[in-house]
């Protein structure tokens, strides 16, 4: 449905009061009405990088979800604040691993006798919590972009890697991206005794994958490629890295939001291409596309948005911007100082990788 225009007209007013005092970041994943307004897009490494160029932005309105905000926070100045229009912008995959939790399976690591070979590698889409344990053991952040290049980087460091919190994309990055087997990976259940895994399981392991999901991408399945290339004949195959490994064995292409919109763009007309990935992103890139005749569907008719960054709609960017053009702050994110500082060294090296 097109945007309310008294909102529309709303937003405008409240971002030009604003002027440079605000920059607006859209994950890509977010809906029409927000990207309209955003002076940026991009994938979460993108975000990352754009946040922390904007030093003179004496607010950061990040419309994606509170893990992004939480690593603009770390990634900017004392100075600068980051909003988040909608507290309740969460994201499942982050809740799956608590601080508790994994300082729990770091001892299971201890008792085993394999944690001083162990190289945390969290990606981004984790609670800052989970990046701070990330960077004291000497991690590193990764996003769906540099995976590999995290990965690579890691195994210089130590024999063997604790991948937090996606299991999907630590199992497709090692295997499908690295070599490994499916025997080099096994699954840490935070949720059983010693995570489920016996000391020789541990220490037979390369790649200690913690049991998290993406309850969006997770949804694809090998039937839903199976399906799609039975209805429409030559189809290309494009799934995001957090789909399970079938998914990403049985598709053609894998990557990040960002490597999917250029995938695309470089698209020859006439081509047709079913995407596993969020319905915003999807839709637009139909929409975008539709007349250089490329043939844009949705992977999985059934699988749906993710809830939580559709809760940044426009009323709530209406509302941040106009209470911070009102000099009124609402929905900081504000990230400790003590648990800042680990987990920027932990985005920092992710930012330094080659
Ligand atoms: P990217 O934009 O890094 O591909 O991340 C996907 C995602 O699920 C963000 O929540
Ligand atoms: Fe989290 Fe998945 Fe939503 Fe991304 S798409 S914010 S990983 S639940």
């Amino acid at each position: 449905a097109p945007s309310d225009p008294d909102l529309v007209e709303r937003a405008r007013a409240a971002k030009a009061k604003l002027g440079d005092k605000v920059f607006v970041l859209g994950h890509h994943y977010q809906r029409d009405e927000v990207i309209e307004f955003a002076d940026v897009t991009g994938d979460s490494f993108k975000l990352a990088r754009d946040a922390a160029a904007r030093p003179d932005a004496e607010y950061i309105v990040f419309c994606g979800v509170h893990f992004m905000a939480e690593s603009a926070d770390i990634l900017t100045g004392d100075d600068q604040q980051v909003i988040l229009p909608d507290l309740a912008a969460g994201c499942s995959m982050a809740d799956m691993a608590t601080a508790e939790q994994v300082a729990e399976c770091w001892d299971v690591l201890t008792e085993a006798g394999i944690a001083e070979q162990v190289v945390p590698v969290s990606y981004m889409n984790s609670s800052a919590d989970i990046k701070a344990f990330t960077g004291k053991h000497g991690g590193t952040i990764c996003t769906s972009s540099n995976a590999k290049r995290a990965l690579d980087w890691a195994f210089e460091q130590g024999a063997k890697v604790l991948f937090l919190p996606d299991q999907h994309l630590g199992r497709n990055t090692a295997v499908r991206d690295m070599g490994m087997s499916l025997d080099d990976c096994v699954v840490y259940n935070p949720h059983k005794p010693n995570g489920g895994l016996t000391a020789e399981q541990l220490r037979d392991a390369k790649m200690i994958l913690w049991r998290g999901h993406c309850s969006v991408h997770g949804r694809f399945s090998l039937d839903s490629v199976d399906d799609v290339r039975a209805r429409i004949p030559g189809v290309n195959v494009l799934v995001h890295p957090e789909c399970k490994h079938e998914v990403v064995a049985a598709a053609d292409h894998v990557g990040s939001t960002e490597h999917i919109i250029r995938t695309l763009e470089d698209a020859p007309a006439g081509s047709k291409w079913a995407i596993g990935t969020e319905l915003n992103l999807v839709r637009r890139l139909a929409n975008r596309f539709a007349d250089q005749d490329k043939e844009i569907v949705f992977l999985d008719r059934t699988v749906c948005f993710c809830s939580t960054m559709n809760r940044i709609d426009l009323p709530h960017l209406v509302w941040a911007l106009e209470s911070l053009a009102a000099g009124k702050v609402v929905n900081r994110i504000e990230v400790d100082k003590e648990t800042e500082s680990f987990a920027k060294l932990a985005l920092e090296r992710m930012l330094a990788l080659p």
